[in-house]
């Protein structure tokens, strides 16, 4: 019943919420000006941020962008899944989606429930992800309906996202390209994939003046996936692990439970993003065990950046250094 309420809700400019492999998506028709602003008002985005358009495969995204040699190379290696690209926009895509950019970021989602949507609606979605503005993204149903209450639209529940955290966002635009968002897919397997090396967004700040680099993903600027109790971030275990907490104000986050705490921390509140520490488990946690830690109601959250064992791990420390109100 849900999907079919999805389906008509997308068929009549209205929005509904879809689980995709990265995060939850609060969808509706990327042709659709009514939607499009729909979307805009629920998540209380700012109109010059750009929404993400969900295509089945790169064949169709022909009919909305201009694509080119990388992305047909990258779409047969990646898509369906957490990578998405900025290419030159076409009018078929309305303005606001792309808020006034000559751009638009597209990428095609692998869950089954997205890709049967987008089967039966025909047409692209608009899905940034279904949260409030500068919220943390949501990982499974629960926490959509949790942080929308009453102004909930219809949610299909896919189960837990894959991976848990936004896809990476790659600009095809620029020479050479630049990863605006870091994610599942890193710049290493990129450059590996295409053979030349790309830009990070701090190495492409570093390269182009400001006046010929208006706002080039609105997203990257504010900050961003924060949970409502502030965070304090320190560079590493160690740091950590000598700062004076108050037990009963202070929550600690880990990597891994096999971490050994200090004897003088062993009755403090301690949450634990994985299992193993492996990348992929604490990515798919990331989210949600930053949400368990605002639901205990402390007054701060502790939580140290990952060492950086493989390339991976950037785009979590990329997370949680958005996350962070101070840093240590
Ligand atoms: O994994 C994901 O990407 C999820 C799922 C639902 O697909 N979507 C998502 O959307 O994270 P959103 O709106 O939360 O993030 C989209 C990011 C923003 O940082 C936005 O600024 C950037 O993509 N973006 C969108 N269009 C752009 C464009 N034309 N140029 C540069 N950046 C753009
Ligand atoms: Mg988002």
């Amino acid at each position: 019943m849900t999907f079919e309420n999805c389906v008509s809700e997308l068929e009549n400019d209205g929005v509904c919420v879809l689980p995709s492999e990265t995060v939850y998506g609060l969808a509706g028709s990327a042709i659709s000006e009514k939607a499009v602003k729909k979307i805009f008002h629920l998540k209380g985005r700012p109109p010059n941020n750009p929404l993400i358009v969900h295509v089945l495969n790169h064949e169709s995204a022909k009919d909305f962008c201009h694509t080119n040699r990388l992305s047909e190379l990258l779409a047969a290696s990646y898509w369906p899944g957490p990578l998405t690209l900025i290419l030159p926009k076409k009018n078929s895509i309305p303005t606001s989606v792309s808020a006034g950019l000559g751009s638009i970021a597209i990428r095609s989602p692998a869950h089954p429930l997205f890709r049967e949507v987008l089967k039966n609606v025909g047409f692209p979605l608009a899905a940034p992800s279904a949260n409030p503005s500068n919220k943390l993204s949501p990982t499974q149903a629960n926490d959509v309906i949790e942080s929308f209450g009453d102004s909930c639209p219809v949610v299909l529940d896919g189960g837990a996202c894959s991976y848990g955290i936004e896809s990476t966002v790659l600009d095809l635009t620029t020479k050479p390209p630049v990863i605006l968002r870091e994610g599942p897919v890193s710049k290493l397997e990129i450059e590996e994939k295409i053979g030349q090396k790309i830009n990070s967004f701090k190495e492409s700040l570093a390269t182009i003046s400001k006046e010929a680099n208006p706002l080039k993903s609105p997203g990257q600027m504010s900050k961003h996936y924060a949970p409502n109790t502030p965070v304090r971030l320190f560079s590493n275990l160690d740091k950590l692990f000598r700062f004076k907490f108050d037990k009963d104000s202070d929550i600690i986050l880990l990597s891994h439970s096999n971490i050994r705490v200090p004897k003088l921390l062993e009755n403090f509140s301690i949450l634990y993003f994985s299992k193993n520490g492996e990348w992929k488990d604490v990515a798919k946690n990331l989210y949600k065990v930053l949400r368990e830690a605002d639901r205990l109601g402390k007054k701060q959250i502790n939580l140290c950046l990952f060492r950086n064992l493989n390339d991976e791990f950037s785009a979590i420390n990329d997370r949680l250094t958005r996350a962070c109100t101070i840093s240590i």
